[in-house]
């Protein structure tokens, strides 16, 4: 099973200069609690905004650069490499961005973990469009935002109408 999960606004926006676009702790923990003990999959650019690797998972990192090296993390120099190790871990594996990862895995996907921020926010990185065709929305619960979260959001499972063979 590979899931992808992403916190998008309702232009899809995702990043902008290669941060986030909001600070949701509540979407912080869902995240935590969905992704722990489990690989996970992200480029180079989200892995250098992040900073440091995620505890309790392998962070498998995508690049096509020779010569980078990083304490604590999997480097690898292609996506069917990162799933193939990813695969070896465990059964559950995550992709979990940004836009460049999401674009050309999307079709690998058996099931998309969505956070629907509730805003438009000026970006530079988009997720690409959740065809109803191909997806069906199974599940969906939102929050409202308060002191701590600043926005309403909503977290929905798309799964994948047709299997993948
Ligand atoms: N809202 C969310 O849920 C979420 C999640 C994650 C990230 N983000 C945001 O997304 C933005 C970053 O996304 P991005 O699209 O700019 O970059 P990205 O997808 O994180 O990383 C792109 C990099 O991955 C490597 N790469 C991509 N395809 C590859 C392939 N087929 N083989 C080998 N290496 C490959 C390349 O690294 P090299 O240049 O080293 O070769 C490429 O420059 C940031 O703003 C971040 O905050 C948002």
């Amino acid at each position: 099973m590979i899931t992808i999960v992403v916190a998008m606004g309702l232009d899809n926006e995702i990043g902008a200069d290669n941060q986030l676009l909001w600070h949701l702790p509540k979407d912080l923990n869902h995240f935590k609690e969905i992704t722990s003990g489990h690989p996970i999959i992200m480029g180079r650019k989200t892995y250098e905004s992040i900073g440091k690797p995620l505890p309790n998972r392998t962070n498998i990192v995508v690049s096509r650069k020779k010569d980078w090296f990083e304490e604590g993390i999997l480097i690898v120099g292609s996506i069917k490499e990162a799933v193939k190790f990813a695969k070896k871990i465990d059964e559950e594996v995550f992709i979990i961005g940004g836009g460049n990862i999401y674009e050309q895995t999307l079709e690998l996907t058996d099931k998309i973990e969505v956070t629907l921020v509730k805003t438009n926010i000026k970006a530079d990185t988009f997720f690409p469009k959740i065809s109803p065709k191909i997806w069906n929305k199974t599940e969906e619960v939102c929050h409202g935002k308060d002191d701590k979260n600043e926005f309403d959001f909503c977290f929905q499972t798309y799964e994948r109408k047709v299997k993948l063979t």
